[in-house]
């Protein structure tokens, strides 16, 4: 959905499904943010709900916390992207719509018949993409939160998934060590911070004769410091991980999938792997 309303205002926003989350700017308190939303409300027809967030990303299950300051009282939606749908709580589990192009990415290159391993699939967002826009033959998708498990139960069944996508709840290194060794073509890391931790445990997933691995970290980049530097901080550091681990690798593709803060940017890495 996309309200000219809100951008007119100036206001950043984010619109998942149904619900608008506002950034009020610093200088303004929270009544001017009661007035903001209740014009978004007034104007844009299909925003019935209106939060700010009160709590960045945090803990194991990266979830934030919203706070709602007008409209319906309630924080489960109904988000739809890349013809798929996403039924979410925004304060039980963690969805970014900025992620939209970089799903749909990762969707496109998936060839016929790929066994695939989401690592940390959140409510099923990249497994379902994937599903509905390539044609893997199975893609096992991991979470450890049981509300984004319980959620990724519902949106499987709701876009019609339930022979591709099997929803596993755990944490992902107790999950392939138990049940998922050497069976992958491709592994998906959406968790900047198990993204080092884990890459081991992506590496035994992965079937013998290789495939790929798409990592999600988080760099800074320093003053003075261009994009391509913090490309070559990231390739050195995962170059030493996997130098004494794997045959071969090769970085196909680096890119910024969004910037989260002052001079921090998350990236992808595509690494092609043969163990
Ligand atoms: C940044 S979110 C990404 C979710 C989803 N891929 C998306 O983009 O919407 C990371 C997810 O990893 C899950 N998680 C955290 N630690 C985990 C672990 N050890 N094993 C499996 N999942 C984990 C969290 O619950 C969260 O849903």
């Amino acid at each position: 959905m996309n309200c000219e309303n809100i951008k007119f205002m100036r206001v950043r926003y984010d619109i998942i499904g149904d619900i608008a989350i506002i950034k009020i700017p610093k200088r303004n308190d929270k009544e001017v943010g009661i007035l903001i939303a209740n014009h978004i409300l007034s104007k844009c027809k299909k925003v019935k709900v209106v939060a700010t967030q009160i709590k960045p990303a945090h803990g194991e299950y990266r979830v934030q916390k919203f706070e709602v300051i007008a409209g319906e009282n309630r924080t489960e939606t109904i988000h739809k992207e890349s013809k798929c749908f996403f039924k979410l709580d925004i304060n039980k589990v963690f969805f970014t719509p900025r992620l939209m192009y970089e799903r749909i990415r990762i969707a496109r290159l998936v060839n016929h018949g790929e066994v695939i391993v989401n690592m940390f699939a959140g409510v099923g967002t990249y497994s379902i993409v994937i599903a509905r826009h390539s044609k893997p033959s199975i893609i096992y998708s991991i979470d450890a939160n049981p509300d984004a498990y319980n959620y990724m139960l519902q949106n499987i069944e709701i876009n019609k998934f339930t022979n591709t996508v099997v929803p596993i709840l755990g944490d992902a290194r107790e999950v392939i060590m138990r049940k998922l060794i050497n069976i992958a073509n491709r592994v998906l890391m959406p968790l900047p911070e198990l993204a080092k931790a884990y890459l081991p445990y992506a590496i035994l997933t992965l079937k013998n004769d290789g495939g790929y691995v798409h990592v999600y970290d988080v760099y800074h980049r320093n003053r003075g410091e261009t994009i391509n530097d913090l490309f070559n901080k990231a390739i050195r550091d995962y170059s030493k991980i996997l130098n004494n681990k794997v045959k071969y690798f090769e970085f196909k593709l680096i890119r910024v999938t969004r910037k989260i803060g002052v001079r921090l940017y998350q990236i992808v890495m595509d690494i092609y792997i043969v163990k």
